[in-house]
């Protein structure tokens, strides 16, 4: 049997935010945001047409739920304010009941020894802002350095560890790239503009916060490591290193050094994909750079050197490599992503080496499994032993990092409780405890939310099958 201690104080936890959880009642004064619009436009576009009103009701539920979270292990919980909640315009006034919902859900979180992260914005454009262009109008960045402010003015006090985004490349890649989110584009120009926005209103937020506060503030990254096919060929380790300028360093570099890696500079420029900029504001990024990281890891990149014709409607960044299907790789089905435990560990060593070992955690990792209700036994829980053994098998990469000097301070589960994601709605369930939507939103602690109970009151993660 083998026992892996993590340090004292680590936190154990799980994530989630504002626009997955809370929902909607009549009267709650809460504005539009993207999602909100677009399904009320195209409902097909979500899984079982089950929008974001029907997120898992914390608004009216916390209270319980934040029982549930003490009863799997919680000493820390990740999410966020919807700014399209407290200020329904995305500008100007704020709305006084979300002001009393997130103070009193935050205060109890505190009264029962849970400390709240909270993050500023988890892919939830307002939607008058987007009216105007969203990201790519600089105004909005301007409106949410002003959101930002407001947030530490009335929550500052409770609230001692920010988050300026969670996984800003994704409105980037859904939004600007893919067509997977609203407003659905192909365009790699903005793409580029859009996330350097992000980049500036990131280090814009920083400034405000350590101007006015006395916390941390950081931002969560979904580093996603990516893995040439052959260390040996030069093509693929040349795609691979591009692939990461893309999708990792773009912000890994401006949040953590204060500074674009010149080589995807370079890149930008001889592709003429250079944003608009103004005077300033690398100065800005440089001088306003995290407290803290959060880390999302979910599934590695596999990379080969670009093989296939360049697409029609480019540019676009898979010009510069493609995708490799590793044979023999491990997959979760239902998501469709790569399982690979080892990536946990590569990036908290990347970090730890060329990030100056910033103070980091891990602020997701999860598993994401349909039709769970085929695990339920007769004591009428989720026997997820997949998803118990998932996480041990991320932790031990983790354990091992840490002892290699990784300043790794916690590790958080995607998600708490069962709940509504984007355009897969309720699909991948992630939770650790269930939601039954059949039975208004009836909750039910997995078999891995007991575990994880265990795990944080130890602080030692046992593995028996060793
Ligand atoms: C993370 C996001 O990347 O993935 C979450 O931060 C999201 O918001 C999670 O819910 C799981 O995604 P999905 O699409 O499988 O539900």
């Amino acid at each position: 049997m083998m026992q892996y201690k993590f340090p004292d104080g680590f936190w154990w936890g799980s994530a989630a935010s504002g626009p997955q959880t809370e929902g909607r009642v009549p009267g709650d004064g809460k504005g539009e945001n993207i999602f909100d619009y677009w399904y009320e436009k195209e409902p097909e576009k979500f899984f079982d047409h089950v929008g974001p009103n029907k997120a898992s009701q914390v608004y009216t539920k916390y209270k319980e739920d934040v029982q549930l979270m003490k009863q799997t292990g919680h000493n820390t919980f990740r999410t966020s304010i919807q700014w399209s909640r407290l200020i329904p315009e995305g500008t100007g006034e704020v709305n006084p009941k979300a002001v009393e919902f997130y103070r009193d859900y935050f205060q109890e979180l505190l009264d029962n020894g849970i400390e709240p992260f909270i993050n500023l914005y988890h892919f939830d454009m307002p939607m008058s802002l987007q009216n105007e262009g969203g990201w790519l109008n600089r105004k909005t960045v301007e409106a949410y350095e002003k959101y930002a402010e407001t947030c530490f003015e009335l929550f500052g006090d409770q609230v001692k560890t920010w988050f300026t985004h969670n996984e800003p490349i994704v409105p980037v890649e859904a939004g600007y790239l893919y067509k997977l989110h609203y407003p659905e584009e192909a365009n790699m120009k903005h793409a580029v503009q859009v996330g350097y926005h992000e980049a500036l209103a990131s280090a814009l937020a920083v400034r405000a916060y350590h101007k006015s506060q006395n916390g941390k503030i950081g931002i969560i990254l979904n580093l996603t490591p990516s893995y040439p096919r052959d260390i040996e060929n030069p093509g693929d380790v040349k795609a691979a290193k591009i692939a990461d300028l893309f999708f990792n360093r773009s912000f890994l570099d401006s949040a953590v050094k204060g500074e674009f890696p010149k080589e995807l500079i370079e890149l930008l420029k001889e592709a003429d994909l250079l944003p608009e900029t103004q005077e300033g504001d690398l100065q800005i990024i440089k001088d306003n750079t995290i407290d803290l990281l959060g880390i999302n890891y979910y599934q590695p990149r596999r990379i080969k050197d670009k093989e296939t014709p360049k697409a029609e409607n480019g540019p676009m960044p898979e010009d510069y490599f493609d995708v490799y299907e590793m044979p023999g790789r491990k997959m979760n089905p239902y998501r469709g992503w790569e399982i690979y435990e080892k990536g946990i560990y590569d990036i908290l060593i990347n970090v730890r080496d060329n990030y100056g070992n910033i103070p980091c955690f891990i602020s997701e990792n999860g598993m994401g499994v349909e039709n769970e209700g085929r695990f339920i036994q007769e004591d009428g829980m989720i026997h997820d032993d997949y998803r118990i053994e998932f996480v041990a098998e991320h932790l031990k990469f983790v354990h091992q990092a840490i002892q290699e000097g990784a300043d790794c301070l916690g590790y958080h589960m995607w998600t708490c409780m069962d709940n509504w994601s984007w355009t897969n709605a309720y699909k991948n369930r992630y939770g650790f405890i269930s939601v039954d939507l059949a039975e208004d939103g009836k909750r039910t602690i997995k078999k891995s939310g007991h575990w994880f109970k265990q795990l944080a009151d130890t602080n030692t993660l046992t593995d028996k099958t060793e």
